[in-house]
């Protein structure tokens, strides 16, 4: 891939539904914290030029100090980005960061707590978003989704086969990820997904089929179907 692609790893977050006193993405799995498996696979992945890791102010020099040896031998990072209060302000620090480092063409925006990223996934994502301009992983629902008002009344009953559950990482253009991320601070939106966000300035997004085991750690009880999926993929992360 000619284009340069550059990843942004989400740590900021506080990790309310896990409740624990780490952040969930310095636990282990493992012998490695969370963070470390997608971290390795961007920079296993030949799309990806640079790694920066989002992590909060509250946590910097604690993950500094004990994680900067393990990210010695990993020869994409950038470096540390201090995140926001909310998702959305982590990802704005990135983005404008890597502007005023340089820009990239395209720019992977993923969730820490989504350790288990496949390298074939991967680069599918990256394929379509050079064609499209933006691309997500989805996965089928199992369950069947209603929209519901504030006086819990079904307001519409959506089709189980129209809907998709998102996943990251998604890779973007990123001055157009950039743009999107600036028209929403001007309107005051708030989005917990890059999609939405980058809906505000052009609608056409792909998604490639997801994959299972790219599981979101967000609760206690996840933890251990993420042992489960480490033990049946060893030879990814090692
Ligand atoms: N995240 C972030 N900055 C924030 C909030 C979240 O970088 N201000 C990151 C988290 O670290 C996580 C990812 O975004 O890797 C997805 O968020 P989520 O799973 O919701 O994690 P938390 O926000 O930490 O958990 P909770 O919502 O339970 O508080
Ligand atoms: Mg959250």
């Amino acid at each position: 891939m000619k284009e340069k692609l550059t990843a942004v790893v989400l740590a900021a977050g506080s990790g309310e539904r896990f409740n624990s006193k780490l952040p969930k993405p310095f636990l282990n799995i493992g012998f490695k914290p969370m963070f470390w498996y997608s971290v390795y696979s961007f920079e296993k992945s030949a799309e990806v030029e640079k790694i920066y890791i989002v992590v909060s102010a509250e946590q910097l020099e604690l993950v500094k100090k004990q994680h900067s040896k393990l990210l010695k031998n990993i020869s994409k990072f950038r470096g540390f980005i201090t995140g926001g209060k909310m998702r959305q302000d982590s990802v704005f620090n990135a983005l404008k960061i890597i502007l005023s480092e340089g820009g990239s063409d395209l720019v992977a925006i993923h969730d820490s707590a989504r350790p288990f990223i496949k390298p074939n996934l991967f680069s599918e994502i990256c394929k379509e978003a050079l064609i499209v301009g933006a691309c997500a992983p989805g996965i089928s629902v199992t369950d069947t989704i209603k929209l519901v008002n504030d006086k819990d009344l079904i307001t519409n009953h959506l089709k189980r086969e129209d809907l998709v559950a998102v996943q990251t990482p998604q890779v973007f253009r990123f001055i157009k990820l950039l743009r999107a991320y600036r028209e929403a601070k001007k309107k005051n939106l708030t989005f917990t997904d890059d999609t939405e966000t980058y809906s505000l300035i052009d609608k056409k997004i792909t998604i490639v089929p997801g994959d299972k085991d790219l599981l979101k750690i967000t609760y206690k009880e996840d933890l251990k179907i993420a042992k489960e999926i480490l033990k049946r993929n060893k030879n990814l992360w090692k």
